[in-house]
């Protein structure tokens, strides 16, 4: 029997959240958690537990056929992938942030800075439609450190409570945007499996729905 495929973050913030909505869609997983593979008993579904950043690329590929993943992802590195549904979820910023005693008056401030970030494209994308060149340093993770240790002036990351920032003595600046997880699909979808996601998005709206 044909199943659809569907990526999920593999560990991480999004993790947690995305299994419970599958589970609150009346989708049982078969959950040993070091598999990177799963399927559901009830429903034809299979599970891939992948890295955040990779998934874009899978859903590009057709190697999985939907993901659950956050927007600011796809905003990144996946404008090309189409996005289904809002999960109402996992909802953060994607911000640049300077050190807390730095006086800020605009974004101008950044012209020729060194910004710290993970989010590149999105960073060039917003500082060049308010016309300022900045130099990036990229960085995967725990890029507040940064201006601690003299890499940078200032960063670009996620802030969900804040409180990574106000450990680090950084204060935000400018919202880039505003993320929350999506149900993503592939462009390379097969007919079949877009019956089954059909099934899948009439459960998650009433799920959504319920949680309103
Ligand atoms: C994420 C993100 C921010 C932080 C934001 O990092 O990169 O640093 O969470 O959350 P907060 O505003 O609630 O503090 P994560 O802890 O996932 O680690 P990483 O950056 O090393 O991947
Ligand atoms: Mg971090």
């Amino acid at each position: 029997m044909t199943k659809i495929r569907i990526a999920v973050q593999k560990s991480g913030r999004l993790n947690e959240d995305s299994l419970k909505i599958l589970q609150d869609c009346g989708i049982s997983i078969d959950n040993g958690k070091d598999q990177l593979k799963a399927t559901s008993m009830n429903f034809p579904l299979e599970v891939f537990y992948l890295r955040n950043g990779d998934i874009p690329q899978y859903l590009r590929d057709g190697v999985v056929d939907i993901a659950i993943i956050g927007e600011n992802v796809l905003i990144e590195k996946g404008q090309d992938i189409s996005i289904v549904e809002k999960l109402n979820f996992s909802k953060c910023k994607v911000s640049l942030a300077i050190p807390k005693n730095v006086k800020y008056s605009s974004v101008k401030d950044f012209e020729g800075k060194k910004i710290a970030t993970s989010y590149p494209n999105t960073v060039i994308e917003y500082l060049k439609s308010k016309g300022v060149t900045a130099d990036l340093h990229i960085i995967n993770g725990s890029v507040e450190i940064a201006p601690n240790i003299g890499l940078a002036d200032g960063i670009c990351d996620i802030v969900s409570s804040g409180s990574t920032l106000f450990k680090n003595n950084l204060k935000e600046v400018e919202v880039i945007l505003k993320s929350e997880a999506v149900l993503a699909v592939s462009p390379l979808i097969s007919e079949e499996r877009k019956e089954i996601l059909k099934k899948m998005q009439f459960r998650i709206q009433s799920v959504l729905q319920a949680r309103q």
